[in-house]
């Protein structure tokens, strides 16, 4: 560990330490953490993964699954707002199939598709790390809890 205050270590330690204080009990909280991570440093080192592991009280296998699940180190396209719906267990079982028809219906595509406009893109992730509301789905960096056929089009339309 680097003590030199000079360095850069120990700003970077404190800030990582406010965004865990930050996130901790939200809703979606590991992958915000992780995308205001990225934003501000550009890449994840695996120490990170390691510390919020810790922090979250979750393994790292179970972080490292959401991070590939939700492809956290792909760079966004500047202008598209990604939707993530969520497919995992807890939020399948709640009908999540139903959400993921009405986003394809309103938006005219597949999971894995972008609208001709360029606007949305449309994926299939296994846990948003928000169980508790489910079934969850993520636009860009926010969550929605509690997401039901009926307010798919709504949620489309807060992004356009
Ligand atoms: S299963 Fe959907 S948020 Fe966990």
């Amino acid at each position: 560990m680097c003590n030199d205050s000079g360095c850069g270590h120990d700003s970077e330690n404190t800030r990582v330490n406010e965004l865990i204080t930050k996130y901790k009990d939200r809703p979606g909280e590991v992958l915000k953490f992780f995308r205001e991570y990225m934003e501000i440093y550009g890449s994840l080192p695996s120490k990170i993964i390691k510390r919020a592991a810790e922090a979250f009280d979750k393994e790292e296998t179970e972080i490292e699954d959401l991070l590939y699940s939700c492809n956290i180190l792909r760079h966004a396209t500047p202008g598209l707002h990604r939707i993530s719906v969520c497919m995992g267990t807890t939020c399948y079982l709640k009908g999540a199939q139903q959400v993921l028809k009405a986003f394809c219906g309103e938006l005219g595509i597949s999971p894995g598709e972008t609208t001709s406009d360029g606007l949305f893109y449309l994926e299939v992730v296994r846990c948003l790390g928000a169980c508790e509301f489910s079934p969850s789905v993520m636009v860009d960096n926010e969550i929605h809890p509690h997401v039901n056929p009926d307010k798919v089009a709504s949620i489309i339309k807060s992004y356009i």
